[in-house]
């Protein structure tokens, strides 16, 4: 890993980075039980399209380190409800986020342990700041093109994915008449214990 400053560039076109140490692709099937239309979800199943992909850059995991790069979720719906990316805590709660929109449409859908909720627009330019103990979730609500975001948080953070497969966010962003709404999430449910 480098010690020294390095530069990498991202492409205006299709949002990749000139350079990355990790290419994660996500697929429909890795969503089971975030979709709230159960039966839309299972007929998609069999073409498992890929709804994100991530390009990041490494860095050692310790605090004074910064991940970063660059979030790509594809435009689709699984029923009503818009492409979404897993959405997570950081296992180190107390670390933020910030994130840079350079293309598309979307939201990014927010939540604290403690009941707190937030969905933010995110639209080219715009920059997101996304406090320590907020777990977060993009979603893109452009029926065509991709959501692109930069983002960069602390190299200890970590993801915690689980609490929120296990319990799903509060709200859900949908379409209804044509446009994005924000509805709470019937399904869900605090974390045992
Ligand atoms: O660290 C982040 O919050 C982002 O890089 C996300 O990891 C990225 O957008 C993909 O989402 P998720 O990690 O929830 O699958
Ligand atoms: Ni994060």
């Amino acid at each position: 890993m480098k010690q020294r400053p390095f530069t990498s560039s991202i492409s205006v076109t299709d949002g990749a980075l000139s350079e990355y140490d990790n290419h994660i692709v996500r697929r429909l099937s890795a969503m089971k039980g975030q979709y709230l239309d159960e039966p839309a979800y299972a007929a998609m199943l069999s073409q498992d399209p890929v709804l994100y992909e991530v390009y990041e850059i490494k860095r050692p995991e310790s605090a004074g380190e910064l991940m970063h790069g660059i979030s790509i979720v594809h435009p689709g719906k699984v029923g009503d409800e818009y492409s979404m990316t897993k959405g997570h805590f950081h296992t180190v709660l107390d670390t933020a986020e910030v994130y840079y929109c350079l293309k598309g449409e979307g939201a990014m859908v927010m939540e604290t342990p403690e009941g707190e909720w937030s969905v933010e627009e995110l639209r080219p330019g715009r920059v997101l700041y996304v406090p320590p103990r907020w777990a977060h979730r993009s979603v893109n609500t452009a029926l065509r093109g991709d959501l692109v975001t930069f983002f960069i948080y602390p190299g200890n953070a970590g993801h915690d994915y689980g609490t929120i497969e296990q319990q799903g966010f509060r709200k859900l962003v949908m379409e209804h008449d044509g446009r994005a709404q924000i509805i709470d999430n019937p399904r869900w449910r605090a974390r045992e214990g």
